[in-house]
């Protein structure tokens, strides 16, 4: 799939926009305390659970309601096994700061996912834990383009996005949602 010529991307008037690349990319917060991207495992599933039940987490999902624990678990067990599918835990010493996941589309193509633990939200570790995971990838995976779906409201993604390097590249619907691609 083309989704956009090279140095051509939408500018339509509603499209987001993009940020400047402002931020040096750094794996450690201002204590200078490093960030490390482990592999999730089946032991942080509650986590991940109760990350993913949280309010501001289900209002920028596409699946909007409260997931049971035992439908989780399912879900879980599904992505842990599967090999499309890469996620990470990014831990700062012994804390859960939130998780990662890449989804292999197709030959050409990763999706991202990220979510947050709410306690360490809106401190800087949502935009350095992308890039961290988004550089990983793109070693592993140098020739996939690396896509994300995100709302227009959510403003918190758009700049960690836009600052790793993503670009909005097209609506996806009406309700906001926009596809945002990274080389
Ligand atoms: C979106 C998310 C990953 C961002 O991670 P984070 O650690 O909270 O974000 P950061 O602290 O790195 O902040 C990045 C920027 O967004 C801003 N920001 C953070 N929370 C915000 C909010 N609620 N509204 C507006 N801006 C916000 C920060 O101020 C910062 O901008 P600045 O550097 O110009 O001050 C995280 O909030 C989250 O997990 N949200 C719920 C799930 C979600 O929306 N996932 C993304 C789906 S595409």
């Amino acid at each position: 799939m083309r989704l956009f010529a090279q140095g051509t991307m939408p500018s339509g008037r509603n499209s987001p926009r993009p940020l400047r690349r402002d931020r040096p990319a750094r794996a450690r917060d201002a204590a200078g305390t490093r960030l490390n991207l482990k592999k999730l495992t089946a032991a942080d599933s509650k986590d991940v659970w109760k990350w993913r039940n949280d309010p501001a987490t289900r209002k920028n999902s596409t699946v909007r309601r409260r997931i049971a624990w035992k439908e989780h678990q399912r879900w879980f067990r599904k992505v842990l096994k599967g090999r499309r599918h890469h996620l990470f835990l990014v831990t700062q010493k012994k804390s859960k700061l939130g998780m990662i996941r890449f989804d292999v589309r197709s030959k050409r193509m990763l999706e991202i996912s990220i979510n947050m633990n709410p306690e360490f939200r809106g401190q800087g570790f949502g935009q350095k834990s992308l890039r961290l995971a988004c550089r990983r990838m793109k070693k592993r995976f140098p020739n996939h383009l690396q896509k994300a779906v995100i709302r227009k409201k959510n403003k918190a993604s758009e700049k960690i996005f836009s600052r790793a390097g993503f670009l909005p590249a097209q609506a996806l619907d009406k309700s906001g949602r926009w596809l945002w691609v990274r080389r």
